[in-house]
């Protein structure tokens, strides 16, 4: 970028006959003036580090396999030149959910949200079918703890729960299924993989749930209720479990968009 704005302000001096120490000052000019151009070239790659899997590779699935989590290990503090954000910790700014009838109604906002463990993720399956720019695959996360600021109030089958905190909700050996369906996007000549719906499951072998400062700070109910919801964790995270779905699958649409939208399909998954 310099050599070129060096080289541009050199043409500049001769052919307009500016008198040389204005130099720096048109080079500073045109680099001003370049810079949009270049970070726009900067954005539309992938980090060179990044594993690349051939379109018409046999063991595509194989390669994107080993590629996603080794992608997210090197995205842990982000990309900036993409804006994806950092994902060690991940950040949400929040979520508020209204669990309706049934045993559990709680009504809980959340802020403030970290989210743990994601770059741990091993994926176990991949099917990408990119004629219908589909993406299937299944992940294991070792530890995924989601911390956050709460709010909430409602009841646990009888019991009134209510308090205000910090919030651990933590899933052990969770199984995630991710459905992403994208549709092509043609901008300047290049085919973008836009992802209009990602959807996702959440499996956990285990959930512990903490929640710091319940009922204005009584120690003991706090305890029993805590002591109860982990008792109680598969029924309290079943009823739960949607709205934490949708809420994070949009943050990971968001994230992978990121790349997506900026990044030409052709240069995420090479042709040749
Ligand atoms: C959240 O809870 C898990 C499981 O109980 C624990 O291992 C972890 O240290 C806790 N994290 C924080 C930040 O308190």
């Amino acid at each position: 970028m310099t050599d070129a704005a060096t080289a541009l302000t050199f043409f500049f001096l001769i052919f307009f006959k500016v008198p040389p120490k204005s130099f720096t000052v048109i080079k500073m000019f045109l680099i001003f003036l370049f810079a949009p151009l270049t970070l726009v070239i900067a954005e539309n790659v992938l980090p060179s580090d990044f594993i690349r899997c051939r379109q018409k590779d046999n063991k595509l699935n194989e390669c994107l396999t080993g590629a996603v989590p080794d992608a997210l290990r090197r995205m842990k503090e982000g990309i900036p030149a993409l804006k994806v954000p950092a994902l060690e910790p991940l950040l949400v700014s929040g979520m508020d959910i209204d669990s309706g009838s049934g045993p559990v109604v709680i009504s809980q906002n959340y802020r403030r949200i970290k989210l743990h463990g994601l770059t741990d993720s091993i994926l176990t399956t991949y099917k990408a079918d990119l004629k219908h720019y589909r993406l299937r695959t299944e992940s294991i996360t070792p530890k995924m703890e989601f911390i956050a600021d709460y709010v909430m109030k409602g009841r646990i089958l009888v019991l009134p729960i209510q308090g205000k905190g910090v919030a651990n909700i933590t899933m052990v050996n969770l199984i995630v299924k991710h459905d992403l369906i994208g549709e092509p996007i043609k901008k300047d000549g290049e085919t973008y993989m836009h992802i209009k719906d990602y959807k996702v499951k959440f499996i956990p072998e285990k959930v512990s749930l903490q929640f710091s400062n319940l009922f204005n700070g009584d120690k003991r109910l706090g305890d029993q209720m805590n002591l109860f919801l982990n008792e109680n964790s598969e029924l309290v995270f079943n009823e739960l479990k949607d709205s934490y779905e949708k809420s994070l699958s949009s943050v990971f649409q968001d994230v992978t968009n990121k790349i997506f939208d900026k990044v030409p399909m052709n240069k995420i998954f090479p042709e040749e």
